[in-house]
């Protein structure tokens, strides 16, 4: 019998292995318009006034390492060690080295069934009020804060593992589904859709499907509608391969279009999107993956 009800407030950063640091970098800041700062052999990367939103670390896999599930206290992070436990998984203390490197004050670590590392932790470091968020293009800025850094698509072969993972070891909660065809005729999609504490429509989504990363793509969203039109804008002027153009998804709402990262897997680039409020959230399953658009670029 379960006992633990624990849920993340949200997700607190992205970490990436990456075999071009330098395409990375540039991607960020040019493009993206992230704020970049080394950090060891690797980057640091800002949205907001929290000083490591994106992790990027050199890595022969190109893939997501890791992801970091922000707790607002140290009992919130204690409740989530022992609700993990409940469910059979063994979260590893992360060492004060870990703990420096990626700006927390403690983190524990579990491993799910695809190979992603959970970070589960309290106490981030934020960069100094004289250093504010500084983007080199955009207008706006990034909506990050409370709802955390973003969101990512986990591709699995074990759907009910990995359901198990989210919803019962993480304790996150069912947001909507989505059951549609990838294109007229083709393979059919089944993708859940998942959201912390603090609302973001979705932190996390799994589908099962064929791939040779872990993730299909993450997600940063803009406060500002015009900054996805020049951003979009900025990667065809510079040749950055797109994954979907512009369009709009029915269960978020966001507006968006998908560019192929420096490692392969997609960031989704995109403004307006859904936050959960908990008292009156109906979960609603959807037939199609988009209202209009994200057409691959050779549609
Ligand atoms: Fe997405």
């Amino acid at each position: 019998m379960t006992t633990t009800h624990s849920i993340p407030a949200s997700l607190g950063y992205f970490v990436i292995g990456a075999r071009d640091l330098a395409a990375w970098r540039a991607f960020a800041e040019d493009l993206v318009g992230m704020q970049a700062e080394p950090l060891g052999d690797g980057l640091a990367l800002r949205l907001d006034q929290q000083a490591q939103r994106f992790i990027v670390e050199p890595g022969e896999e190109d893939d997501l390492r890791a992801v970091g599930w922000l707790y607002d206290t140290e009992a919130a992070l204690e409740a989530a060690i022992a609700q993990a436990r409940e469910h059979g998984a063994t979260p590893e203390a992360g060492s004060a080295a870990l703990c420096r490197a990626r700006g927390v004050e403690r983190l524990a670590r579990l491993v799910d069934p695809n190979g992603i590392a959970h970070e589960l932790h309290f106490g981030p470091r934020y960069a100094p009020h004289d250093a504010p968020f500084r983007s080199r293009c955009l207008r706006g800025g990034f909506v990050a804060g409370a709802l955390g850094a973003g969101h990512y698509v986990a591709v699995t072969a074990d759907h009910d593992a990995t359901a198990r993972f989210y919803r019962e070891t993480l304790g996150l909660r069912v947001s909507d589904y989505i059951r549609g065809e990838v294109a007229p005729g083709g393979p059919v999609l089944e993708a859940t859709f998942l959201h912390a504490a603090t609302g973001r429509h979705h932190s996390v989504a799994y589908a099962v499907g064929p791939t040779h990363k872990r993730v299909h793509h993450l997600m940063v969203e803009y406060t500002e509608m015009r900054d996805v039109g020049l951003a979009h804008e900025r990667c065809l002027a510079a040749g950055v391969p797109l994954m979907m153009g512009l369009g709009q998804h029915p269960n978020d709402g966001m507006f968006s279009f998908y560019a192929v990262t420096p490692s392969g897997f997609g960031l989704e680039i995109g403004w307006g999107g859904v936050v959960v409020d908990d008292a009156d959230w109906q979960v609603r399953s959807y037939t199609r993956l988009s209202d209009w658009g994200h057409h691959p670029p050779h549609a």
